[in-house]
């Protein structure tokens, strides 16, 4: 495991701590720690999400253009509704700052199903196990809840991601549809089971 390696080369064997707290600890003094999305903090997902839509506007359904338009009551609402009966979220944040957003929501047809949405990490924190751990966070919250399957949509042009989530465990299905923001491009399905 890569965490190993580099724990070996640090001369940092016997140290149990995260894969990703390892990278960071080796690269730098940042220590990543989730939150649930709440209320209280939303407006640090406020800002980190509308940089989201800025850094990668073609790995999202929603826009920036749309969402700078909402309100600080509409960011606190959807907070809210983000982490709530059948749904949850997390913040990544580095001393504080956030650096990484995720959400997870049961199907309401079907709650054996849940999806994954809103995957997104500041590019600075890239490659450093953030994005493992947010989804991790979702795997946790989905199984919890009975779920057995995390059903997740990505644009057919995000290769990153789908290698990504492939090294998570998720594969394309055969569903494809249309992405909404741009023609020439596609919404892939990738499914992992739970159990
Ligand atoms: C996709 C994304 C969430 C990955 O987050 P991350 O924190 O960098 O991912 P991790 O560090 O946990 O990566 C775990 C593994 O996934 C794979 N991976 C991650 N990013 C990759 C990339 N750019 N290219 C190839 N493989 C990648 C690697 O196998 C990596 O392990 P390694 O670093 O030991 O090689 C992040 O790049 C991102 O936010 N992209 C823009 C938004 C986006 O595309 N969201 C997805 C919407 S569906």
């Amino acid at each position: 495991m890569q965490m190993r390696r580099d724990a070996r080369l640090a001369g940092l064997e016997g140290f149990t701590i995260e894969a990703s707290r390892a990278k960071n600890f080796l690269a730098g003094p940042a220590m990543i720690t989730l939150e649930p999305l709440t209320p209280e903090n939303a407006l640090v997902f406020k800002s980190a999400r509308l940089c989201a839509l800025q850094d990668a506007p073609r790995a999202f359904a929603a826009t920036y253009q749309d969402e700078s338009r909402l309100t600080d009551g509409d960011w606190i609402r959807r907070a809210g509704q983000w982490s709530g009966a059948r749904s949850r979220s997390f913040l990544a944040l580095d001393q504080g700052a956030a650096c990484g957003i995720v959400g997870g929501f049961l199907d309401p047809q079907d709650a054996i199903r849940a999806q994954l949405v809103s995957m997104w990490v500041a590019p600075a924190h890239r490659r450093l196990g953030v994005g493992t751990q947010l989804v991790g966070a979702i795997v946790d919250w989905a199984r919890a809840e009975k779920a057995r399957l995390l059903r997740l949509v990505v644009t057919s042009n995000n290769q990153p991601a789908i290698r990504f989530y492939r090294r998570l465990g998720f594969t394309l299905t055969a569903r494809i549809g249309p992405y909404r923001n741009d023609p020439l491009l596609d919404d892939l399905e990738m499914i992992r089971p739970l159990c």
